[in-house]
């Protein structure tokens, strides 16, 4: 029997717990930061090595950290589902905890890419400096998508979302196009949580809201598409 189809919109709220700050609450990450500053092209144009510093910062913060609860009990549901995780974190806690499907919409910080090709993506997990080239000899850049870039796997990640009969939404304002915009690809049968102290929706059908910490909510969203099938 073909296994149901569940994807799991994240945000930073799902890494919170893990100890990496999310991006709009009242302690973010960008608190003391111009967000244009250090995520954007014009930033980097101006200021290199402010976004490097931003970013190396980022990284060695996320090495010292670790997949939390809500990571790792999305994890089991891949045995009686076919589950893709649809991200807009930059940490590899969903690898970590085991995931298997992962699309990251907004980069990797554990990869750093060339600034003539995009393509050119490299594993990176120390610092990156002024002076470390791609193989064609252009500086370095993270492996982010910056506010005003494309987003180059959005359209993949929509034909997920429009073929899935479970979403999980996990941790996310839903603030950020285009991948705010994602939940309207999903069929209208499809059910839909949401699982943030601070939900943003509340206007789908089949929508069932956990206003609480991913930890707790995703065990519960487990539980209750487990008891949907029993
Ligand atoms: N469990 C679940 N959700 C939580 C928790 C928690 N423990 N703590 C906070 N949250 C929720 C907040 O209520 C908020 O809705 O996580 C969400 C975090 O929202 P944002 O900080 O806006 O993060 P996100 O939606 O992932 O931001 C999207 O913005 O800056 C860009 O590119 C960056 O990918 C990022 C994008």
């Amino acid at each position: 029997m073909t296994k149901k189809k569940v994807v799991v919109l994240s945000g930073a709220g799902i890494s919170a717990e893990s100890g990496i700050k999310t991006f709009r609450d009242a302690d973010g990450l960008w608190e003391g930061h111009d967000v244009m500053k250090v995520a954007s092209p014009q930033g980097w144009k101006a200021n290199k090595e402010l976004v490097l510093k931003f970013y190396n910062d980022r990284r060695r913060q996320l090495l010292e950290v670790s997949p939390n609860k809500a990571h790792k009990v999305l994890v089991t549901l891949e045995k009686d589902y076919d589950v893709h995780i649809v991200t807009q974190n930059v940490d590899d806690l969903h690898e970590r905890a085991g995931s298997n499907q992962i699309i990251h919409l907004h980069g990797e910080l554990l990869k750093a890419r060339s600034t003539q090709d995009e393509n050119d993506v490299v594993p990176w997990i120390k610092d990156i400096q002024l002076g470390d080239l791609c193989k064609k000899g252009s500086q370095l850049r993270p492996h982010i998508v910056w506010f005003g870039e494309q987003v180059p796997l959005l359209d993949k990640a929509a034909s997920l979302v429009s073929k899935a009969d479970y979403i999980i939404i996990v941790g996310t304002s839903m603030q950020v196009y285009p991948a705010a915009s994602l939940i309207n690809f999903a069929k209208e049968t499809a059910h839909t949580y949401f699982v943030d102290p601070n939900p943003s929706i509340s206007d789908r059908k089949q929508l069932t809201i956990f206003a609480e910490k991913a930890s707790t909510g995703i065990a519960k969203v487990v539980q209750h598409i487990q008891d949907i099938v029993a």
